[in-house]
């Protein structure tokens, strides 16, 4: 139990000095008296709202309502902006910029006097940035979700982020869908504030962190626009005053087994295969090791019970009305350990207790799975040494095994151009292959990995083929994509080598990507690649490069892996 004397604050606002007096004179200025900042905890909330954010539109409105809850505690609340990351905007990819949030994230909390923080994110990167940026740092951290948007809504039935649109596009590049009808669905797909609803990587990644122990039990399936979610917003700024007294840290809470939970979560939820690079990253910041085979091992026991596009039917809102997180996983109790510690003070079991099923349609029972086992496969072959991964449950299943001529692209854009082709020669047969869209190639690992399909197929009626790339893909997309490739294409990968014409051999069941091409052959291939120069010759872009880690690692930068000690400034 910590005193207002050894709060890590008291170093700035304590201590009778000239650079105590400063501290202290400046808090007045920003019109606090020492009744509000002496001897309390001072909570950092590090808000990724932006204007040009909609996920997080709301989080302004709700750090005031975590505020009202850190006062109540009798803490000191500050709001700090930090980096916002939105998925929609950010070009080339917003992947490339989650490190840069997690670098921001840890050097804020270290350099500010600052005891504990809750962090207010949601849209895809923000939440594995704030996350790993705070297990770097270690100070008593709580997560607070965006939330869930409500349904989309066309023409009568619900529109699901992404999902759905990628759908109707396919509908419109065939005919189907007139100008008119698609902006109906352009002013209809989102329709509040908060993240995407489908199970994207949004609503992955905030589940995945409740189930880990880092956010309060049932934060993570409330609706933005939901008033339980401005309480669960107090309940956050009550809790963390709580947590710095008792110094409860992300590496008293994070373990092997509430990793092993937050696999299991995502494989029950069907989540997105983003989550693997970004639970294997966020391991690494905890020392933990988290080789991919562990995701398979994990994926081969776990149902899959939420019913939730782009897998199944339903959409978050649903998933919430259901029963939500909590009632998943009291479903899946064998398979959790329970015992593992969380923000809430309780264990992950004691969190569990009373959550139920409400609608089982939504989330299934364990007796009537989505599926019998979990939604992502990890292959390994002499195409991907290293690994990739593919999402079964969004596949046509008639293509998990699938040996078929290649059809290469070393581009996005000469990739989309030759999809509209009506003369290109492909057939369904076709494995379509992009490369040069891995963690240097993109840079940052772009989602393109849901490859467009030929307009000529579309045309017949085909929606799915079997597309390969080392790039990722929207936790929204869905189809037979193999993904994360790795090593990957740019830094010269088998995937380098392949030529249209070899073929290319997916087996999902024996978890197998081979390139059937004899290795003299490829030697030879290897032997005439050349290696191309950096896309980013200066800046961030350029620090990446050279520090970025390949997919199997998690993509973080070398040197933030691990739990290596940074000395505390010094206050002078
Ligand atoms: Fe923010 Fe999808 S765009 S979560």
């Amino acid at each position: 139990m910590r005193s207002p004397q050894n709060l890590r604050s008291h170093r700035w606002f304590g201590v009778d000095t000239m650079r105590g007096f400063g501290h202290r004179s400046r808090a007045r200025q920003l019109g606090y008296t020492p009744e509000d900042f002496s001897g309390k905890p001072v909570i950092a909330l590090l808000n990724t709202w932006s204007e040009i954010n909609p996920c997080h539109s709301h989080l302004r409105e709700r750090a005031e309502a975590v505020k009202r809850g850190v006062w109540q505690a009798g803490g000191f609340p500050l709001e700090i902006p930090t980096l916002s990351i939105t998925e929609t905007y950010m070009k080339p990819s917003p992947m490339l910029f989650r490190n840069l949030l997690a670098m921001e994230v840890e050097e804020v909390l270290r350099s500010l006097p600052v005891d504990g923080t809750v962090l207010l994110g949601g849209c895809d990167k923000t939440t594995p940035g704030l996350i790993m940026g705070a297990i770097s740092m270690n100070l008593p951290a709580i997560f607070f979700p965006a939330g869930p948007m409500l349904r989309g809504n066309w023409n009568g039935q619900p529109l699901g982020s992404g999902t759905d649109i990628w759908k109707f596009w396919a509908e419109k590049t065939a005919g189907n869908i007139s100008d008119c009808e698609w902006q109906e669905m352009e002013s209809g797909i989102a329709r509040s504030p908060g993240h995407c609803m489908t199970m994207g990587t949004a609503s992955t990644m905030t589940a995945i962190t409740e189930t880990l122990g880092l956010a309060l039990p049932g934060s993570s399936s409330i609706p933005a626009p939901d008033s339980n979610h401005i309480r669960m917003a107090a309940a956050c700024g009550r809790r963390i005053v709580e947590m710095v007294w008792h110094d409860q840290t992300p590496s008293s809470i994070l373990s092997k087994e509430s990793f092993d939970n937050a696999i299991t979560a995502d494989m029950a939820i069907g989540g997105s295969t983003n989550a693997i690079i970004h639970l294997v990253a966020m391991a690494g910041r905890a020392g933990i090791a988290l080789p991919l085979e562990r995701f398979d091992i994990i994926a081969r026991r776990t149902p899959m019970l939420a019913d939730l596009r782009p897998s199944g039917r339903y959409l978050m809102e649903d998933f919430y009305y259901a029963g939500g997180l909590r009632a998943l996983l009291n479903e899946l109790r064998d398979l959790l350990h329970l015992d593992c510690p969380t923000v809430s003070g309780k264990t992950l079991g004691e969190n569990l207790d009373g959550a139920r099923i409400v609608q089982p349609e939504v989330i299934r029972p364990r007796a009537n799975p989505v599926a019998p086992d979990g939604g992502t496969a990890i292959l390994f072959g002499t195409l991907a040494p290293n690994g990739a991964v593919i999402k079964p449950t969004a596949a046509n299943p008639n293509l998990l095994v699938h040996t078929g001529p290649a059809v290469v692209f070393d581009g996005y854009e000469a990739l989309e151009h030759a999809m509209a082709d009506p003369n290109l020669d492909v057939t369904s047969d076709h494995v379509l292959v992009l490369r040069n869209a891995g963690p240097l190639g993109g840079p940052g690992m772009p989602e393109w990995g849901m490859l467009p399909l030929p307009k000529k197929l579309l045309d017949q009626g085909i929606r799915d083929m079997v597309r390969i790339s080392d790039a990722r893909m929207s936790g929204t997309s869905y189809g037979a994509c193999v993904l994360h490739v790795s090593p990957e294409s740019f830094i010269g990968g088998p995937l380098a080598l392949v030529r249209t014409g070899d073929l290319i051999e997916l087996d999902v069941p024996g978890r197998k990507l081979n390139l059937l091409v004899d290795d003299a052959e490829l030697t030879q291939r290897k032997a005439q690649w050349v290696k191309p120069a950096p896309r980013v010759p200066r800046g961030y872009g350029a620090l990446y490069a050279e520090r970025v880690t390949q997919a199997e690692q998690g993509c973080d930068f070398d040197f933030l892996q691990g739990t290596a000690l940074v000395p505390e400034p010094e206050i002078h």
